[in-house]
């Protein structure tokens, strides 16, 4: 069953905090609705879309990174974070209820060529180091991978879909 399907009404979503999963879950508001109409739009790869930029800018500067990035949906960013630090052979250590080992298709390995392997997670969705440290498997590649890489998710949400219960 999706981890979306909750029977609540829009009008319920709008009323509800905001929850930074996805768009889809949380709502925007009126005034974020409204101040469409005057949103200037252009093309992102002519350099085009200004406050595309302004974004990118503004979360840099907060984060103190020297540029970054603007990812319309969650799962793309994971997927593109994961494919910009591995190669084709090499594995990545996920959280085994995180979202990334449970709801988004295996795109790293069927993408990217690269293996997941899944950690115990408690329920806060920590790992303990000594699961990471036992699955760092010998860098040879003929025998296993080449590199294992740690993806850790900051928010984690452990729906009872993902649990099984
Ligand atoms: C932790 C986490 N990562 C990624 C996503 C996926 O986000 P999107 O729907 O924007 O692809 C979700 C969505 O619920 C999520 O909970």
């Amino acid at each position: 069953m999706s981890q979306y399907k909750k029977n609540i009404s829009n009008q319920e979503k709008l009323e509800s905090p905001i929850d930074f999963r996805s768009d889809t879950v949380t709502l925007p508001s009126h005034e974020m609705l409204a101040s469409i109409d005057n949103t200037k739009l252009g093309d992102d790869v002519y350099e085009e879309d200004i406050e595309v930029i302004e974004l990118q800018e503004y979360a840099a500067n907060l984060l103190g990174k020297e540029a970054s990035l603007f990812f319309p949906s969650g799962t793309q960013s994971n997927l593109t974070a994961m494919l910009a630090h591995c190669q084709r052979g090499d594995e990545v250590l996920i959280g085994r209820h995180y979202h990334t080992n449970v709801y988004e298709a295996r795109g790293v390995s069927v993408l990217g060529g690269v293996g997941i392997c899944p950690i115990d997670t408690s329920a806060s969705g920590s790992m303990k180091v000594s699961d990471m440290l036992s699955q760092i498997k010998d860098n040879d590649p003929s025998l296993c991978c080449n590199k294992t890489s740690l993806f850790r998710e900051h928010f984690f949400w452990k729906s009872s879909a993902s649990t099984g219960a």
